[in-house]
């Protein structure tokens, strides 16, 4: 077994508010004292993260002074040049304040949609004097609990008005910055706007600088739809819109848990891996930016269970990292891709120029072609291909 140690080059990076989470829940207070910033960074350096993100709020209370403000800031400045932990992504908080209980860009009230964009490009250039290059929007508010309520078409446009007046803003400041969107289907809004990934992609299309704004994808949104999390992303990378991942645990469809990255679904877990460090089966891109860890340690735990935690999400990520590469070494591995013709989706389905005339004349796609030969016959051999993937998730191969 390979050195499973967290080093600054696996780029592992953590919410502020991930493991400052002190365990309030909507039927219970806190069960644990919050972490000061400083004490974070330094734990998180320690354990072998690179990276630290937050929210505005996590590091300064909303409403704060300028004075409180400006004194947080220099104290995570501080720390970080002690440490050399980087901010490699910031993010606003547009969800906890009860200014924001219909959302901040969408809000149907127009004074709080110019206060939300304020408070984001406040935040824009917090962030990008910490150097961060990503800059997420996580539209927790944005949506309804009633169809009546909303009307999407004008939510969609006003969304859209904020998200190019910031690349706007970034791209007149000359900030090397690019946005993620993050999609979430619901929760805390009965129904989330872009609650997919596929949603934000479609949407980030009808943007003016649609290069500069791809998405922010979590493990849990895309599974508390029922969808499988790694497709998802592999359309992503397949359309360049992977600017960012948030990595986390969900067991089904129910709320949303942050469980620990691999506490959830393992399968899904074991192959995300693998797409991301060795891209697609057949080849294509693999994803290059911060590993970061959006979750909660369970109120359960005290602060120890909260430093366990933060080490199982790496330790996770380098056990499956280590698997995904014995899984594409394997000779039989590649034998049973074969046999399962994943080779063959690689091959184009027309001939180089090949015309529909000529398809139409090519008696071998129609008129002499047996469709009734994959009956009882002709079967793909995936079941071979998905139990080597479970002894290799297993370790029960090399
Ligand atoms: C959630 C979200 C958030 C966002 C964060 C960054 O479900 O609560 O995942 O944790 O990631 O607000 O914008
Ligand atoms: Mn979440
Ligand atoms: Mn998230």
């Amino acid at each position: 077994m390979t050195d499973l140690t967290p080093t600054r080059e696996d780029k592992f990076s953590f919410g502020l508010w991930t493991v400052g989470y002190n365990g309030a829940d909507p039927f219970g207070g806190p069960t644990r004292e919050h972490l000061d910033t400083v004490h974070v960074v330094e734990k998180l350096a320690e354990l072998g993260a690179y990276g630290l993100t937050f929210h505005d709020d996590d590091l300064f209370p909303f409403g704060s002074s300028d004075e409180v403000r400006q004194g947080e800031i220099d104290r995570l400045k501080q720390v970080l040049a002690d440490t050399g932990l980087i901010v490699p992504m910031v993010t606003t908080n547009l969800f906890t304040a009860p200014v924001f209980k219909d959302g901040g860009f969408t809000s149907n009230d127009r004074a709080v949609r110019r206060y939300a964009l304020r408070k984001v490009l406040r935040n824009i250039d917090l962030a990008a004097e910490l150097g961060a290059k990503t800059y997420v929007m996580w539209g927790g508010r944005e949506g309804a609990e009633y169809t009546h309520a909303k009307d999407i078409r004008l939510a969609l446009e006003r969304y859209r008005e904020a998200v190019n007046l910031l690349g706007q803003y970034v791209t007149d400041k000359g900030y090397d910055m690019r946005f993620a969107i993050e999609p979430k289907p619901n929760e805390p809004r009965g129904d989330i706007l872009l609650p997919t990934l596929g949603h934000a992609i479609a949407f980030i299309e009808t943007l003016e600088r649609p290069e500069l704004v791809g998405i922010n994808p979590e493990v849990g949104h895309e599974q508390m739809a029922g969808l499988s999390f790694t497709a998802g992303v592999a359309q992503a990378l397949y359309q360049g819109k992977l600017y960012h991942i948030d990595l986390n645990g969900q067991r089904g469809i129910k709320y949303d848990q942050d469980l620990v990255f691999g506490h959830g679904d393992l399968y899904d877990a074991f192959a995300l891996v693998d797409l991301l460090e060795n891209g697609a089966p057949q080849g294509g891109p693999s994803y290059d930016g911060p590993r970061h860890f959006d979750y909660k340690p369970s109120r359960t735990e005290d602060e120890t269970g909260v430093w366990e935690s933060a080490r199982a999400n790496m330790r996770n990520y380098l056990l499956l990292k280590e698997r995904a590469a014995a899984f594409r070494a394997d000779p039989e591995v590649q034998e049973a891709l074969a046999a399962a013709r994943l080779t063959e989706l690689a091959q184009p389905t027309l001939n180089d120029g090949e015309s529909y005339d000529q398809l139409l004349a090519d008696r071998s796609a129609w008129e002499d072609f047996d469709p009734s030969a994959y009956y009882n016959g002709r079967g793909f051999n995936f079941i071979r291909l998905q139990q080597l993937a479970t002894e290799h998730l297993l370790g029960a191969r090399g």
